[in-house]
């Protein structure tokens, strides 16, 4: 706000500062949804440069979700693996096969696989993977039955309102914290209860004030 008003209207930035805040916030959600439809799509699947598929590697393989991504317990951003990850196989699984091509390329040059991104929250928008995956709240609430997947869809909307659905209410989205990555773990009594005694045992309190998530 300092950069836009000059000094003397600064009481009216006082008064006006959040009305503002809103305006430009609605103003560039408003530019990033029309320069950028293809984000933010529950549905969204880009074509990716190697036909690798979490079906087969974590749902039939039984593959952990951590084995790859395992940044996620400890940090904001889920990181997406290395080809060294893959090659941890794949110098004796299928080496000569044609859909791995790239994929030994990459590993020969050292130049990254070029992954599409297909999550993407607006920068304005402040989201920890760490602080959900500790309470509890697994990957499949969020990003659907992965394990099923051949090519990553977005399954959840990812939308303001939706973040705060859940941050009123965590509780029936709560489990044990090694559950998190079991996809398709069913709770054998009332999921409500078991979220209320993680609750009360980690003291858990998602913000729902705006600059929990836009700071
Ligand atoms: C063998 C490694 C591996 C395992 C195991 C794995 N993934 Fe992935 N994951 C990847 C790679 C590579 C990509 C990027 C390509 C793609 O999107 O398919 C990816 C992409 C993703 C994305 C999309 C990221 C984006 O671009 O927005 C999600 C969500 C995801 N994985 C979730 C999971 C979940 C949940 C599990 C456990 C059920 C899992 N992954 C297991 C390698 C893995
Ligand atoms: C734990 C071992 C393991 C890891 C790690 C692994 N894979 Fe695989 N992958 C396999 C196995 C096993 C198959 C199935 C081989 C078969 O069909 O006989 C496979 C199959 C594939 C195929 C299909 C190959 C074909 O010719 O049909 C692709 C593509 C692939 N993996 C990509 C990847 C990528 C990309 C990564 C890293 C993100 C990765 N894999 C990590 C074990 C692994
Ligand atoms: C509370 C919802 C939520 C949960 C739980 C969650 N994710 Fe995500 N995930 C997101 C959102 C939102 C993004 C997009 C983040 C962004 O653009 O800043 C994302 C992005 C990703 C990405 C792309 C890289 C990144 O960080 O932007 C991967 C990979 C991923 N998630 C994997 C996982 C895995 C694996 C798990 C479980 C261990 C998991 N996620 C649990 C909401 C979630
Ligand atoms: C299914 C439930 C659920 C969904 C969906 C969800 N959250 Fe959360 N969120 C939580 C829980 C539980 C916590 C942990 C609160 C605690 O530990 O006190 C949390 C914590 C947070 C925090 C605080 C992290 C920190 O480091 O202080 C932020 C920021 C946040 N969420 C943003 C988001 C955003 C943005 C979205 C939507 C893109 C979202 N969340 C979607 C349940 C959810
Ligand atoms: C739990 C996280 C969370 C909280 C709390 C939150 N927001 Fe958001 N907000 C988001 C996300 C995610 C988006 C981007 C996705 C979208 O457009 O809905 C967003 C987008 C917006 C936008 C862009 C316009 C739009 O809706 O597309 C405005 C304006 C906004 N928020 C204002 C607020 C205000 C004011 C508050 C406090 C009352 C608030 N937000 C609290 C997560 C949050």
């Amino acid at each position: 706000m300092a950069l836009i008003f000059p000094k003397s209207t600064d009481k009216y930035v006082k008064i006006g500062g959040g009305v503002v805040g809103l305006l430009v916030l609605g103003g560039i959600s408003a530019y990033a949804y029309f320069t950028l439809p293809q984000v933010m799509d529950t549905g969204y699947s880009p074509q990716q440069p190697v036909a690798y598929s979490h079906k087969l590697h974590a749902g039939n393989l039984g593959m952990d979700c951590y084995y790859c991504h395992n940044t996620v317990y400890k940090a904001a951003y889920s990181a997406i693996p290395p080809t060294e990850t893959c090659m941890n196989c794949h110098v004796r699984v299928k080496p000569q096969s044609e859909r791995l091509l790239k994929v030994r390329e990459s590993y020969a040059t050292g130049e990254s696989i070029p992954w599409v991104k297909i999550h993407k929250l607006p920068d304005y928008v402040y989201f920890n993977h760490s602080a959900h995956i500790n309470a509890g709240v697994s990957c499949v609430t969020c990003h659907g039955r992965v394990d099923q997947m051949a090519e990553v869809k977005q399954f959840a909307p990812l939308n303001m309102g939706w973040c705060l659905d859940c941050h009123r209410n965590p509780a029936p989205n709560l489990r044990p914290v090694e559950l998190v990555t079991k996809l398709s773990w069913t709770p054998d009594r009332d999921p409500a209860e078991i979220g209320r005694e993680i609750i009360a045992a980690k003291h858990i309190n998602p913000p729902t004030n705006c600059s929990g998530c836009h700071r």
